[in-house]
């Protein structure tokens, strides 16, 4: 039986264990993983991938590339796909820190809750991976969307690198802090909450008595939560009339699709999961 062998490529100097576990239960025989990762090194690692296999035993080896940095794994990702030609290829999936499974649990529970189009969708430090993510995927469900950062200049380069990829510029905010964010989701009937762990952005009392905030999602698992008076373990509960999901709440399917992407990329030698057909992926299983 060919042995299933996942490289994980990650642009961080030291692979993710995350990934790695996630690699194994999502069905790799082996998962082998190299840090520091860059367009410039890929290179020969693509060409060990995709030349040493037959045509039927090609979908036994597949690629995965994470890392912190969502703008290094978008280039990375890029560059591995420009290595392939004809049918020297290998299936690949992007989820640098879990950005497409997190945001695309997170956006397809809130989207199984309530139709997100034509509402205004404001992502909570929306600068990280997880966060860049989430605002593609309120896009795609045709909310208006807006990311926060606390530098202005921040939230432009990553609305830019949004632009770039995607095709349409979320709104820039600056907001410093608690009191910035609370302003910036005025008028808002989305929230979604991307900050680093354990960083309270929202508290209860900004929230509670909004008039126009609906659903509410954050991902950050660690205390302090991202969001005042949810509760991690959250899915689509009500508090103060509103919607929230917690980040175990968004987690559980987050594992269930990051798994089940890695175990479809064993399926065939001609598969790219990304923003779009992981959302889409998660949209079936939510
Ligand atoms: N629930 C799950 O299953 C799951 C899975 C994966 C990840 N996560 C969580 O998802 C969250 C987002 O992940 P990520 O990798 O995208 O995050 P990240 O890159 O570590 O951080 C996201 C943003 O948080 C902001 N930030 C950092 N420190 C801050 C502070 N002290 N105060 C306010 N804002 C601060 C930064 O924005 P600015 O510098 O631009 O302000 C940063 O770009 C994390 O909490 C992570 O643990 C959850």
């Amino acid at each position: 039986m060919t042995k299933k062998l996942l490289f994980l490529l990650d642009t961080d100097p030291v692979p993710s264990v995350f990934d790695t576990v996630v690699g194994y239960d999502g069905g790799a025989d082996h998962v082998v993983g190299y840090g520091g990762v860059t367009p410039a090194n890929v290179g020969a690692l693509v060409d060990g991938a995709i030349y040493t296999r037959g045509p039927k035993e090609k979908q036994f080896t597949a690629i995965f590339v994470g890392g912190g940095d969502m703008t290094a794994g978008e280039a990375l990702f890029k560059a591995v796909k420009k290595r392939f030609f004809s049918n020297f290829r290998v299936s690949a999936m992007l989820d640098s820190n879990g950005s497409n499974t997190t945001a695309a649990a997170g956006v397809a529970l809130l989207a199984k809750a309530k139709p997100l189009a034509g509402k205004k969708a404001v992502v909570l430090a929306g600068t990280g991976p997880v966060g860049m993510r989430a605002a593609a995927m309120l896009h795609i469900e045709g909310a208006e969307v807006a990311i926060t950062s606390r530098e202005l200049a921040r939230a432009k380069a990553s609305a830019a690198a949004i632009q770039e990829r995607f095709g349409f510029t979320p709104t820039a905010i600056e907001a410093a802090d608690s009191a910035g964010r609370a302003q910036a989701v005025k008028g808002a009937q989305v929230v979604f909450a991307a900050g680093a762990i354990g960083v309270t952005l929202l508290d209860e009392k900004d929230w509670q008595n909004d008039p126009t905030i609906e659903l509410i999602a954050d991902c950050n698992a660690q205390p302090l939560l991202g969001i005042g008076g949810i509760e991690a373990t959250d899915k689509a509960k009500e508090r103060h009339g509103k919607i929230v999901i917690g980040a175990l709440g968004l987690g559980g399917l987050k594992l269930k699709l990051h798994r089940e992407c890695v175990g479809k990329l064993f399926e065939s030698a001609d598969q790219v999961f990304d923003a779009e057909n992981i959302y889409a992926q998660a949209k079936a299983l939510a």
